[in-house]
């Protein structure tokens, strides 16, 4: 059991972020990476639409016997997750819950979340840390163009900066203790965000969070491959090279991509 693949699947390569977290915490585990270029920006979509995404995408994962899956994308962790995690029969993991619990029992007082539109309108965030604990504020910031700005890059350009600005300057007027990076592909952004914030420990990635708890739970689960050194595979549902090209940026792993059409993956 323990040699099977773990899935880690975004809607591109914001979900790189996640995945070299994960090896760093579990390196000889085999990863199945899924980037789902041709229907990037998950954020903008509508949940019917999300949830169709996620079952075709957990379908693939099911036919290639993944032993757990890791949604690397804060809007499917945000919107589908909850009601769709009992119905496959693998462990499926989520970006929210682990860094609710760290930032509930933290001493901040006033939390930033930034994140793609459709986490934003979920309250995902503010409803797991205020369920933990409510003295904290939550202020969830929506950021439509950022995820565009990040699979098209653009990361060093006048127009990133100009959209940074925008998003995090009311956040940090409202004298926020962190800023959680509510979108896997934001820490392509860390560098220009954390010029503004002045304080390199402000921004917190959920990427952290999720793998100390993946990595505990397959302990639990038995599922841990010690066994092996950990073999990485890239698939993406189009542009192959421009993912590599963005990717490799944030994950000198992410070289050899292949393109394939899930629909068409799961009728062989
Ligand atoms: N990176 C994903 C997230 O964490 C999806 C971004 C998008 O495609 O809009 O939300």
């Amino acid at each position: 059991m323990s040699n099977k693949p773990i899935g880690v699947f975004d809607s591109g390569v914001g979900g790189l972020t996640v995945l070299k977290r994960l090896a760093e915490e579990l390196p000889n585990e085999n990863y199945l990476y899924f980037g789902d270029t041709a229907r990037v920006p998950y954020g903008e979509k509508t949940r019917e639409h999300l949830f169709d995404i996620v079952r075709e995408i957990l379908d693939w994962y099911k036919s290639k016997d993944a032993k757990a899956v890791i949604m690397a994308c804060n809007t499917s962790s945000a919107v589908v997750l909850d009601e769709i995690k009992d119905d496959y029969n693998f462990p499926i993991f989520g970006l929210i819950q682990p860094t609710a619990e760290y930032v509930a029992y933290s001493n901040a007082a006033k939390i930033g979340v930034i994140s793609t539109t459709a986490t934003a309108k979920s309250q995902a965030y503010s409803k797991t840390i205020n369920k933990l604990n409510p003295e904290i504020e939550v202020f969830e910031t929506a950021c439509p163009g950022l995820v565009e700005i990040v699979e098209s890059n653009k990361i060093e350009t006048y127009e990133a900066k100009k959209l940074v600005i925008k998003y995090i300057m009311p956040l940090l007027e409202k004298k926020v203790d962190k800023i959680i990076l509510g979108c896997t592909h934001y820490p392509y952004l860390r560098e220009i965000i954390n010029t503004l914030t002045n304080d390199n420990e402000m921004l917190i990635d959920p990427a952290e969070h999720l793998a100390l708890k993946v990595a505990e739970d397959l302990i639990l689960l038995n599922l841990i491959n010690d066994d092996s050194e950990g073999k990485r595979e890239y698939y993406v549902s189009s542009n192959a090279p421009m993912f590599a090209e963005v990717g490799r940026h944030f994950y000198e792993d992410c070289k050899e991509v292949k393109e394939i059409s899930l629909a068409e993956a799961m009728k062989i």
